[in-house]
């Protein structure tokens, strides 16, 4: 059939929201197949019960985001090659430290004429550099990939609350335009700008200013601090998007993926929370540890995606240039207290 099969590959908490989304669109519209693949990792409920298992029978992932009906048009599938051999549209959403092993996985195994769509938020970083998620899906995949990025915490999505979110493109405009079809729905009003490397960018960068906005929150350190942080986030954000890729776009950081996502984030977001309770005990528990008793299996992106930043920084010679984003690396490690986010920075500033 014409009709476009859509897998979504991962199903945590964004994985399963992104997967009911985009099912009560399918049923809706005859440009896509009703059913909805979603790729699980398997795993073992405390039950004794294979999550896919449940999620099929109760249409709900229980562990992930309890308490909302995915659509019975979603499929479970712990067989990753088996979720993706029949797509035509591929959603790619796990954590970012995942990907890499995922997509050596399928590299081969996609029809050639498929679309890809990050929703991903993070970067790897080899020596020849940093590569975006999208580039590395799209290299090693052999296909288009765009992105989705914006103020989304997923929970509220889940329970319908509206929100905005913006779909990055590289130059197909018509698989922008399917994507936006594919995702939009009257709680959740998505927007295409031609500017994947920006729109990513911000998803990524984003979450390193969150860590920062919790360490002010664990030190109660007040709303003027914060709003601080998240200004001073963001112009970091935006100058290092332009040195690595001159084309990012300043009206980019205007969409929900740029001021709007980072707003969202330092105010209920998941790094913010773990790096306020990081803060609140004087540095002295670890992110890892706090991450599985605070999360229960979901994951922290903001941490590690500092330590990738500090090293692009580091190699390129631009720590002075980014005082924020090298003091949360910093801060994470334990080289400095949590109260440097805001006295070290201000040193800094002034030598600067
Ligand atoms: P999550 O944080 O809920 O992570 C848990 C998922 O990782 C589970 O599906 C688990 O099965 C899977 N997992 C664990 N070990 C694995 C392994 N070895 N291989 C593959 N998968 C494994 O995931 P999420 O919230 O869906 O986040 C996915 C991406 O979406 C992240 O980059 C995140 O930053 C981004 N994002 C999340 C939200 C949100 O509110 N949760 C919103 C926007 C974007
Ligand atoms: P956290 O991972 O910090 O919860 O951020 C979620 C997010 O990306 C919202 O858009």
């Amino acid at each position: 059939s014409l009709r476009s099969k859509v897998t979504v590959v991962g199903s945590g908490n964004w994985g399963s929201v992104a997967a009911k989304l985009v099912a009560s669109n399918t049923l809706r519209s005859t440009s896509f197949h009703d059913e909805v693949r979603m790729w699980v990792f398997e795993e073992t409920l405390p039950s004794g019960e294979k999550l896919t298992d449940v999620i099929n029978g109760t249409n709900e992932n229980v562990k992930y985001l309890p308490g909302i009906k995915l659509g019975k048009n979603v499929v479970a599938d712990p067989d990753l090659e088996n979720a993706v051999k029949d797509a035509n549209m591929l959603v790619i959403v796990t954590p970012h430290q995942f990907v890499e092993g995922i997509c050596k996985r399928l590299a081969g195994k996609i029809k050639t004429e498929a679309e890809a769509i990050s929703l991903v938020k993070g970067m790897e970083v080899k020596v020849d550099g940093p590569r975006m998620m999208s580039t590395l899906i799209s290299q090693q995949l052999g296909i288009n990939c765009s992105v989705l990025m914006g103020a989304n915490i997923a929970n509220e999505i889940g329970q319908e609350k509206f929100s905005e979110a913006t779909v990055g493109y590289r130059q197909n405009k018509g698989a922008a335009e399917s994507w936006v079809q594919l995702f939009n729905t009257p709680y959740f009003n998505v927007t295409s700008v031609q500017d994947v490397e920006g729109v990513e960018l911000c998803g990524t960068l984003k979450n390193v200013v969150a860590v920062a906005a919790g360490f002010v929150d664990g030190l109660e350190m007040g709303n003027n601090a914060k709003a601080a942080i998240m200004r001073i986030g963001l112009e970091e954000m935006k100058a290092f998007s332009k040195l690595l890729f001159p084309t990012v776009k300043d009206s980019t950081f205007f969409e929900s993926c740029g001021v709007a996502d980072l707003i969202t984030t330092c105010l209920g977001g998941r790094n913010r929370g773990v790096a306020e309770a990081f803060a609140k005990s004087g540095g002295k528990r670890s992110f890892d540890e706090l991450e599985q008793e605070l999360l229960q299996g979901q994951k922290l992106q903001g941490v590690s995606t500092a330590s990738d930043v500090y090293e692009v920084l580091s190699h390129r010679g631009w720590l002075e240039l980014f005082p924020l984003f090298s003091l949360v690396h910093e801060i994470c490690i334990g080289h400095l207290p949590p109260s440097a986010i805001v006295h070290q920075y201000n040193q800094r500033k002034l030598k600067g």
